[in-house]
């Protein structure tokens, strides 16, 4: 039995497969002959048994701290220089957009809807620019106030700058903007602000909480009236992962209407599992659902659970996974900034959330999740919508059909709350729960609660 190849290799066919339920876990194949017929893998992990029946697979259990290293022993070509890796990831993060344009582009055409729209649109659709892709002397027009910020030439000048964050433009020879493409910073990093409203240094890993996708999208010169209009409902700070997906050639219907969700920060997941509303997968599995199906990306990606298979030679999304993984879990969690919580309510209210009000119950210490409490690690823990009583639209669209507890974490920078923003703020969440439970909460336990949540 040949050892794998490393993920780096020319290997050209590695598909993101789900197990069974009883496992919940991924696990990669991978392939050193193309040839669909006759598919060959070869795995140094597991061997005999399942390479009987065409594919070996690696497995990859999702336990907390070893999801890193357990696909660190996977890919050899980078995983000796943590620091190399580590740049490699961000850069995915930031930059890669695995050949998405085929979707923005070739498909949606939205070069030509962005070259018409101005600066002060595109910041008004939640677009970030990131302040430190600025020359010196763009930093001090800027200023100066002399860039004309209605010209949609700035916006070009921006793309081609690279500091439009999470969007990447190509351009032709004649100077002219050709494709677009995008990358997971679009919606999971923010600005600090530091310089304007909406720009400044990058904060990978925060929810983009102003951006509208739909709005955005609905830009697009070969959507139809009604698909805009539908898009245009989901609103700032929402996308809705479920509603169709691309493989490369057409964009096909998965649910409807839309439901958009709330786009989650992802720092702060480091021993977390399952990562996701519903606990659909790790995160791997996740990046690969987004990469490939939704944001477009040129790769495979296959869930039988939910009916999707996606099959794109070359692959450009599954090698970067480890790395990009590696990223996000190195991401931390902002800590509350200081006097933006009241100390001595917040213990009162951390004694209530452990005791009286039994948030803790499922919100465990230290992630605040429960989703790795049951008896098999590499199955997820996870709570009926009945239970917590929250709608059961999304749910029904998942793999699982439950919720997961979602770990707490860096809340004060992320409202709205609840996987389809139904909290707008903490004290809704409080409210929610007071009345869903019937916990009777006084008014001043309610806010020692808030103060706590805001602490963490
Ligand atoms: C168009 C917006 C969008 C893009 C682009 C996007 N995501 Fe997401 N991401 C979402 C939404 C919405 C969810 C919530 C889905 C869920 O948890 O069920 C999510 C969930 C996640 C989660 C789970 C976080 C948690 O705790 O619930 C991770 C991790 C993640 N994305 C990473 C990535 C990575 C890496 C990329 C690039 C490959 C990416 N995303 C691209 C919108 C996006
Ligand atoms: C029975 C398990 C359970 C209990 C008890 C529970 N939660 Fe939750 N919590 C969940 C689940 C599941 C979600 C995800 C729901 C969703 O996204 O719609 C959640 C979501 C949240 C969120 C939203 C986080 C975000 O980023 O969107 C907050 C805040 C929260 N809970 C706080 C609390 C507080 C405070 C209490 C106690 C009053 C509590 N929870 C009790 C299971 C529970």
């Amino acid at each position: 039995m040949e050892p794998i190849k490393p993920l780096s290799s020319s290997c050209r066919k590695k598909i993101w497969v789900i197990g069974s339920r009883s496992n919940n876990g991924y696990k990669e194949q991978s392939c050193s002959s193309p040839t669909a017929a006759s598919i060959y893998c070869k795995s140094g992990r597991e061997t005999m048994g399942i390479l009987s029946i065409v594919f070996v697979l690696i497995m990859a259990f999702v336990i907390p701290g070893s999801i890193p290293a357990s696909w660190a022993t996977q890919d050899t070509g980078i995983s000796d220089d943590a620091a190399q890796k580590h740049r490699e990831g961000q850069e995915i993060f930031r930059f890669d957009t695995f050949g998405d344009e085929q979707l923005w582009s070739g498909v949606l055409r939205m070069h030509e809807a962005i070259a018409t729209v101005n600066p002060a649109t595109a910041l008004a659709v939640g677009l970030k620019v990131d302040v430190e892709a600025l020359p010196q002397e763009v930093i001090t027009a800027l200023q100066a106030g002399q860039v004309d910020l209605t010209n949609p030439a700035v916006t070009l000048e921006l793309l081609r700058l690279n500091a439009v964050v999470g969007v990447k433009g190509s351009f032709d020879e004649a100077g002219q903007l050709a494709k677009i493409g995008v990358t997971c910073a679009l919606c999971h990093s923010s600005v600090d602000n530091s310089f304007a409203p909406s720009i400044g240094k990058r904060l990978d890993g925060w929810a983009n909480t102003d951006l509208n996708v739909g709005a955005i999208v609905a830009l697009s010169p070969v959507l139809d009236d009604a698909t805009k209009k539908e898009f245009s409902n989901w609103g700032p700070g929402k996308y809705a992962p479920r509603h169709h997906f691309f493989d490369g050639a057409n964009i096909t219907p998965l649910n409807s209407p839309s439901q958009p969700i709330v786009i989650p920060p992802i720092y702060g997941l480091k021993g977390a599992g399952f990562e996701t509303y519903t606990a659909d997968g790790p995160i791997s599995y996740w990046n690969s659902y987004v990469g490939v199906g939704q944001m477009g990306g040129h790769g495979n990606f296959s869930d039988p659970r939910i009916g999707i298979t996606i099959e794109q030679t070359p692959d450009l999304v599954t090698s970067k996974l480890p790395a990009l993984l590696d990223y996000q879990l190195s991401l931390q969690a902002p800590k509350a900034p200081k006097g933006s919580f009241d100390r001595a309510a917040a213990q009162r209210g951390k004694r209530l959330f452990r005791n009286e009000a039994g948030c803790a119950t499922c919100h465990r210490p230290p992630h605040f999740t429960d989703v790795l409490r049951g008896p098999d690690r590499s199955v997820p823990f996870l709570h009926d919508p009945s239970e917590i009583g929250r709608e059961s639209v999304y749910v029904a669209r998942s793999a699982t059909k439950k919720y997961r507890t979602t770990p707490l974490r860096g809340l004060l920078q992320h409202p709205p709350y609840f996987h389809d923003g139904s909290a707008p703020d903490l004290p809704a969440v409080v409210n929610h729960y007071d009345n869903h439970f019937r916990l009777n909460l006084t008014a001043a336990q309610k806010a020692d609660l808030v103060e706590y949540l805001k602490s963490l």
